[in-house]
């Protein structure tokens, strides 16, 4: 507890100030879920919002039969076989960029954002699931 928490609640029991309690002890009612969903199950996902870019432009390969390396979930593209070169792959410059020039599905500039916040990030997880063939 604060100590401004602390001088409210002690102020207030020498006096008649009970509005001025009762709202100062909301916000520590309020913090209550907050501790329970960090004892929650750690996310392991991508972030939503990844997965979709990353479902528009890589799945038809990278999971299908075609091609290998493959990649389906978060844990995957954590291979040092990824993180090695993802980040410069990605670039449309790049000497061999992913996806390749031949193809006709390109990401837009916003789904390289995406990609390239969520790269310099750590590729942090999030809340949705592996991507399908
Ligand atoms: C046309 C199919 C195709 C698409 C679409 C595609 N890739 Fe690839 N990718 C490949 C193939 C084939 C390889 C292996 C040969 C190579 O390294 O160029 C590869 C290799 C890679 C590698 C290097 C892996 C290694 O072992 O060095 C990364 C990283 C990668 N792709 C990421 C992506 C990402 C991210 C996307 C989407 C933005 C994507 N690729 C889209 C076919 C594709």
């Amino acid at each position: 507890m604060n100590r401004a928490l602390w001088l409210t609640l002690f102020f207030a029991a020498c006096g008649p100030e009970q509005q001025q309690v009762e709202r100062s002890v909301t916000p520590a009612v309020i913090d209550e879920p907050q501790v329970a969903s960090a004892t929650a199950a750690p996310l392991t996902g991508f972030p939503c919002d990844v997965r979709e870019v990353l479902q528009a432009n890589c799945a038809s390969c990278h999971t299908g039969q075609t091609y290998s390396p493959h990649f389906f979930t978060r844990e995957d593209l954590l291979q040092p076989q990824f993180t090695q070169s993802l980040a410069q792959r990605i670039q449309p410059t790049a000497d061999s960029p992913m996806p390749p020039r031949a193809m006709e599905r390109q990401p837009t500039a916003a789904e390289r954002q995406v990609l390239e916040a969520w790269i310099a990030a750590g590729l942090p997880a999030g809340e949705c699931g592996a991507l399908s063939p």
